[in-house]
């Protein structure tokens, strides 16, 4: 499509581009000062706080970027949607039973987020969900007096006495079963405290959903019960006239899936399961349906695996329908339903913020008038081709050039063309595609062959993180996450690129890119200001990310600041943690930082002795070395 003039550039035209009015949800628009900003719904209506000045408060409080930032109404927000478009359904389908939200805490376990949900989710009663004995812990020490507490994972025998335990305080911490070899365990240590447990049954349903994350339904998934193993277990718990214990039907679809359909076949076999149980006496009162709500990552309501075909208020309506629908053909109550929703709760109030350090562009340096008479025959075709860009054929010549670079590489290797003739060549080659791409910029369709050309002449902006401990689902299943600049968003853009991170690694890169006309390998930027900061923000980064990322080249935690925003635009600083220090970071690979300074003191001292450096120098550069053990270990900007 051709491209709109750079002089009647808006922010609106911004918002259009990136798509933020589509995967932001409501939450996240463009000022027509050119800000990204957030958007929080109070009963005076909505208010709107810049996120340039969110970052500009905690690098005042001496938070610099990278930075990562929770913005705790958007979590609230959230919680109140998911249980309040369940009791929404509820009421509309006719549906008898009731709803239990719980948040499954190994999708963001930092506490910032864990104490909101406690906070805001008491009243809603919205529980917890572990998967190993940490997570318990975690669990225990911030239920809500009346939220579930739902066991899944791994259980060895101080798990289970915890849990035990739990139920006799008065939660109701459900041990889910997963393999039938947990159940002697379960049986031995309560009938050893004395205290009879609450079962939950983990089943495997052949329904499959779609999305990334197809392999955790259907026969082969990892975890749960067969049909055979679960009549198996049933049976023994009422043999053992312990069948009052077994409460809770557990199915665990997926995560992120796209598709309703896929969710309705899942949730109607869940039921059919339900139903028979019931209808042979267990006494079932939970049908747990675990993950899988999505996230619109990409903003086209569509059955991408970034996508989902539905809003919130269908997915509900869709489970309670479906449940009741099944159920009712039985003459069986309607249980309690329990979602185990992590990526939805968590995913929009987290964002990540860094700064651009550097560009490198791919265009000509110099490009003579003339070429030298010596010139190889190609390398004068290419100059000729250059100097009629103007009019060449776009196919043709980019076909053309294309050829030509690759033969003169070739000559290059086999000796016949030398590296002043390559360099000439490759300027000839980046001006070719140059002028190229200028006249491709006003076609209205691209032919099919011109679509390397753009991405040929992509900058590489370098970035202030790292993918491997920020955005690590980005390196390890393609992951794609909104991002764009949050400033200058009413100047025309007028750079492409690809995002590298400060890690030395090929794979420290961002190359897929959401816009609202598609899926892109690079995304519009703008020129750098000297001396002033470039900042892109990653939206909707809330979930799993945190707690997946690694030490990749020594990179550690961000700072991150959590805030609220209040009814006349301000906002609090609620948290702020200063991320880890280099110290810190080698402390965590088993290094003791003070051996460190003294290793290198021992190096200096043996440098003062053999005449290298004086003791004034040797004091400086310990001090210096000391005093950059306490800095963070991102790139920090400094005088030179
Ligand atoms: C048992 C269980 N419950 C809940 C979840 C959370 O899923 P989601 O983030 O799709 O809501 C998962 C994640 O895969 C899970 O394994």
């Amino acid at each position: 499509m051709a491209q709109k003039a750079k002089t009647s550039w808006s922010a609106a035209d911004s918002a259009q581009l990136y798509g933020i009015n589509q995967w932001g949800g409501g939450n996240f628009s463009v000022t027509a000062a050119g800000d990204a900003t957030v958007s929080v719904p109070f009963p005076g209506g909505e208010v709107q706080v810049p996120l340039p000045e969110i970052v500009q408060a905690a690098q005042d409080r001496g938070h610099s970027l990278p930075l990562l930032l929770r913005i705790e109404n958007l979590l609230d927000a959230r919680i109140r949607l998911i249980n309040e478009s369940f009791y929404a359904a509820i009421k509309e389908t006719g549906y008898q039973g009731s709803y239990n939200g719980v948040y499954p805490v190994k999708v963001n376990q930092q506490s910032a987020v864990i104490e909101e949900v406690r906070r805001y989710g008491a009243a809603y009663d919205h529980g917890l969900e572990a998967g190993s004995k940490a997570e318990l812990l975690l669990c225990l020490a911030n239920l809500n007096e009346n939220g579930l507490l739902i066991c899944n994972g791994y259980k060895d025998r101080e798990f289970i006495d915890l849990g035990l335990w739990a139920n006799k305080l008065g939660y109701r911490c459900f041990f889910v079963i997963e393999s039938p070899a947990e159940l002697p365990l379960i049986l031995k240590r309560s009938a050893n405290a004395g205290i009879r447990p609450l079962i939950g049954l983990r089943i495997k349903i052949s329904a499959q959903v779609g999305g990334l994350w197809t392999e955790t339904s259907g026969d082969r998934s990892s975890f749960g019960l067969s049909t055979a193993q679960l009549i198996a277990t049933v049976d023994q718990l009422r043999e053992l006239e312990m069948l009052d214990c077994l409460q809770l039907l557990h199915c665990h679809l997926g995560s992120q899936i796209p598709d309703l359909e896929d969710i309705r076949a899942g949730v109607r076999e869940a039921s059919r399961f339900y139903a028979d149980l019931a209808t042979e006496g267990v006494p079932l009162r939970y049908l747990d349906l675990g993950g899988g709500l999505a996230v619109d990552y990409i903003g086209n309501q569509s059955k991408h695996s970034h996508s989902r075909n539905y809003q919130l208020s269908d997915y509900c309506r869709c489970i309670a329908q479906t449940i009741k629908d099944t159920l009712d053909l039985n003459t069986v109550e309607h249980p309690i339903i329990v979602t185990e929703s992590g990526r939805a709760t968590v995913a929009h109030s987290s964002l990540l913020f860094f700064n651009i350090l550097d560009v490198m562009r791919y265009e000509p340096i110099s490009i003579p008038v003339q070429s030298p008479t010596t010139a190889h025959p190609l390398v004068a075709r290419q100059l000729l081709i250059y100097k009629n860009a103007e009019n060449v054929d776009l196919v043709a010549g980019y076909t053309e050039a294309m050829e030509n670079r690759e033969q003169i590489r070739e000559l290059f290797r086999a000796g016949q063309i030398s590296l002043r003739e390559r360099s000439l060549a490759e300027n000839l080659f980046l001006a070719i595609a140059q002028n190229l791409n200028e006249r491709r910029k006003q076609l209205e369709q691209e032919p099919i062959t011109l679509s390397g050309l753009q991405q040929s002449l992509a900058d590489i902006y370098y970035g202030n993180f790292s993918v491997f401990q920020s955005l690590p689902d980005s390196w390890a299943i393609g992951q794609m996450f909104p991002i764009m600049p949050i400033h200058r968003l009413n100047e025309y853009p007028e750079r492409r690129a690809s995002i590298s991170d400060l890690t030395c690694d090929c794979d420290g890169k961002l190359d897929r890119f959401i816009l609202s006309a598609g899926e892109s390998p690079t995304l519009p930027l703008h020129s750098l200001i000297p001396e002033e900061d470039y900042i892109l923000g990653v939206f909707l980064m809330g979930a799993y990310q945190e707690t997946l990322g690694d030490l990749h080249n020594l990179f550690g935690d961000t700072n991150v600041i959590s805030i609220r925003i209040n009814d006349d635009s301000s906002f609090d600083v609620t948290k702020e943690h200063s991320g880890d220090t280099i110290a810190e970071v080698l402390a965590m690979l088993e290094y003791n930082p003070t051996a460190f300074i003294e290793g290198f003191r021992d190096n200096l001292e043996k440098a003062v002795k053999h005449g290298k450096i004086d003791v004034a120098e040797r004091r400086q550069l310990l001090s210096q070395f000391t005093a950059c053990l306490g800095d963070h270990t991102y790139f920090k900007h400094e005088e030179f």
